[in-house]
């Protein structure tokens, strides 16, 4: 018995009305559980005198909202005369809403007997709206992250990926191409005559004209395997992994004639139009190629594309 004998009836009492928590208790044996008390700090949190609510149920508290999880919770512990705690939307006499953290715990008798129940009731609104502002603010967060995310990997005039994406997506790819035996492709693709073309129709009409192209480049390759990216000034490139050399130069073939027939007017080119020249490479790499021996190939295919006459593709396999 942890009762200390010699503190006064009274003191303790007074010390328990003037508890800054609600504190009731209610009384076990009787229908429907009643409160017999509730301290200053209860009148003070839920704006009722403790005169209005004896020989109440508590509930009372819930208002409209008696269906909370934590109910049945505590409707459990009740039955099995144990202690719990809960937090539960509770509404004070004003009608306004408060979070309210607060146990039960049995009080028996010399005989065991459960007779009577304690709550402790604390308004925790303050805590619950902050960690409801955290986790708002926590997601809102996650979605500038993820926006930031994106624009660190895009280019800023195309949209399409910038050479850090391809970078990252190019040692990703050759590692499963590597590991799961499948070819891996990358073409590098340049638009013919830039230079000329900025020259004679101005940068704004030269940026335009790389939005188109970068768009028709997104538009031809955009299994989930493949990645394009802006690699610099009118270059573009591709990575791809699982499309075999034939796929390739199918894809690379249909995309330089698409580009040729948008008819993008380019008078100092010898082609008349915006055209585009593509190299490219495809295969599955062994243990002792890399990246980097990949995409001189690839660059390599390009310079005799562009050696060729331009407006052309050329596949390494
Ligand atoms: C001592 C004691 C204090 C309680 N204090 C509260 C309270 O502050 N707020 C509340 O919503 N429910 C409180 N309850 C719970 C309800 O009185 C009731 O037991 C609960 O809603 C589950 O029973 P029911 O399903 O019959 O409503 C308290 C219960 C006891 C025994």
């Amino acid at each position: 018995m942890s009762l200390a004998a010699n503190i006064p009836h009274n003191l303790l009492a007074l010390a328990v009305n003037q508890s800054l928590d609600g504190i009731v208790i209610a009384d076990a044996l009787a229908a429907d559980m009643p409160l017999i008390y509730a301290n200053a700090g209860f009148e003070k949190m839920t704006g009722y005198s403790a005169a209005e609510i004896v020989g109440q149920n508590c509930r009372f508290l819930q208002g409209k909202d008696q269906n909370q999880a934590a109910v049945t919770v505590l409707r459990d512990a009740i039955r099995n005369g144990e202690n719990c705690i809960v937090i539960l939307k509770n509404y004070r006499k004003d009608g306004t809403l408060f979070w309210n953290e607060f146990n039960i715990s049995p009080v028996k008798n010399a005989a065991g007997m459960v007779t009577h129940f304690i709550g402790v009731q604390k308004d925790v609104t303050a805590r619950v709206d902050m960690l409801k502002h955290l986790r708002s603010s926590k997601l809102e967060l996650q979605k500038v992250n993820q926006q930031l995310n994106v624009l660190a990997m895009s280019d800023g005039l195309t949209g399409v990926g910038n050479r850090r994406y391809f970078n990252e997506q190019l040692q990703a790819m050759f590692s499963i191409a590597q590991r799961t035996r499948v070819p891996l492709s990358i073409l590098m693709l340049d638009l013919d005559y830039f230079k000329r073309y900025n020259d004679k129709y101005g940068h704004q009409a030269g940026d335009d004209s790389l939005i188109r192209v970068g768009g028709m480049i997104a538009e031809a390759f955009q299994r989930p395997s493949d990645a394009v990216c802006r690699y610099g000034g009118e270059e573009f490139a591709v990575v791809s992994v699982g499309m075999s050399a034939e796929e390739l130069q199918l894809h690379a073939q249909q995309l330089c004639d698409s580009v040729r027939a948008a008819e993008i007017p380019h008078a100092d080119s010898p082609h008349g139009v915006v055209t585009i020249s593509i190299g490219g490479i495809s295969r599955v790499p062994k243990s002792d190629t890399t990246t980097a021996t990949l995409l001189k190939l690839a660059d390599e295919a390009l310079y005799l594309a562009k050696g060729m006459g331009r407006n052309r593709i050329g596949i390494l396999d």
